[in-house]
């Protein structure tokens, strides 16, 4: 099938992954109101075209953080994408480096950041899930800061683990629950087992979260030799103070929707802030990220960086989110969706299908510079 949108990828991740990983990746928590609410405010949000403007071609070039990147939008950190493809994480990382954007490594990556950090040239940004007992945190941290890493996303927004119903069905967890019901799906999905599970058993070792201490490492088949590292339960602006103080980078919080919120992030010292509702898969009755945008750029704007994430289906929304006053755009499903049907390659075809979409509303919106969609 040829990949011309979001919703083709997802229809075919969704032919060649096991429902299991499918489900994780692409929906939300309880009953899934807030993935409608995040489309609606999208669909809802309209945008006032204008005419007769476009004597050159868009420009979307912009600078984050103090780096220059090709697009206004990144890669959004995601737990397991070396489940959705063998090696993910690098393949994501290779596809956005060569697309001139950022990207993000996650905490439960499946690669740790060392094999994602050497497999590109330049320097990935790590999100850091705080655990308990902290010092383990603190010696990722140093671990990722010693690699050359200077932008780290702590994520904030996940006090509890949400109420995932479909994950207990389908046994997706680290120990991985085996049932009738799953197995007769891997049975299904043997291109999958083929391409992914295989090549990790080869190489003699099943995919666990490399950046855990290897102690807590997790694999698919049973819990770590000293049990299971949890993330931060009392996660606190004191705790976010002393990392901090150890992370002489770009300090960004992940995960912020109050205004509040957001002047606590300039306060204690933070270079930016990504407003999200992780996807609409945490907390099923948090506002959108389109509504909570311009009360926090109205708030903290022009103090910090404002990146923004959360249901982004195609370029146009990237330009709503920009134009709510977001500096940048995090994509999380439309790269798993890429990357699960052609690895590296499927993911830079998404890079390319948002980046032609977005030009495309910029024209039509008459905007010939991503700061022209701001103002
Ligand atoms: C995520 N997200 C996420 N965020 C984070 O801070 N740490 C993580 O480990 C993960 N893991 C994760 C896994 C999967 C499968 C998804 C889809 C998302 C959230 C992610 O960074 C981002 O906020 C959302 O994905 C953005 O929404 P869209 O683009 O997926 O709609």
């Amino acid at each position: 099938m040829q990949i011309l949108n979001f919703d083709l990828a997802r229809a075919c991740a969704q032919r060649r992954l096991p429902r299991g990983v499918f489900e994780y990746i692409d929906r939300g928590t309880e009953d899934e109101t807030a993935i409608l609410a995040t489309r609606h405010a999208f669909d809802a949000h309209r945008i006032m075209p204008r005419v007769l403007r476009n004597e050159a071609p868009p420009d979307t070039r912009v600078t984050i953080l103090g780096e220059n990147w090709n697009q206004p939008f990144m890669v959004a950190p995601t737990a397991c994408a070396g489940l959705v493809h063998y090696n993910g994480e690098i393949e994501l990382a290779r596809a956005a480096e060569r697309f001139g954007i950022p990207f993000c490594a996650a905490t439960e990556a499946i690669t740790d950041i060392s094999g994602i950090a050497h497999s590109v040239r330049r320097r990935p940004w790590f999100q850091l899930y705080v655990w308990e007992p902290l010092e383990y945190s603190l010696e990722l941290l140093d671990h990722v800061r010693a690699l050359g890493v200077t932008t780290l996303l702590v994520t904030v927004d996940t006090p509890v683990a949400p109420n995932r119903e479909y994950n207990i069905r389908n046994g997706f967890d680290i120990p991985f629950r085996f049932s009738m019901r799953n197995i007769l799906d891997l049975a299904r999905h043997c291109g999958w087992v083929a391409r992914v599970m295989l090549p990790y058993i080869r190489r003699g070792r099943l995919p666990d979260f490399a950046n855990y201490p290897p102690a807590f490492r997790a694999t698919l088949l049973g819990p770590g030799a000293a049990g299971s590292l949890t993330h931060h339960p009392r996660l606190s602006w004191d705790i976010l103070r002393q990392l901090r103080e150890k992370w002489p980078g770009h300090f960004v919080i992940k995960g912020i929707l109050h205004p509040d919120d957001a002047r606590m992030a300039v306060d204690m010292g933070a270079e930016g802030i990504v407003v999200s509702s992780h996807g609409a898969r945490n907390f099923d009755s948090a506002m959108t990220v389109l509504d909570a945008l311009p009360a926090i750029v109205q708030t903290v704007g022009g103090r910090l960086t404002i990146l923004a994430d959360s249901g982004v289906r195609r370029g146009s929304d990237i330009f709503k989110l920009l134009a709510q006053g977001a500096q940048g755009v995090l994509t999380g499903r439309a790269m798993l969706y890429g990357l699960a049907c052609d690895g590296q390659h499927g993911a830079t075809r998404m890079m390319q299908i948002l980046a032609g979409e977005l030009t495309t509303t910029m024209r039509f919106a008459g905007c010939r510079t991503v700061d022209d969609i701001r103002t």
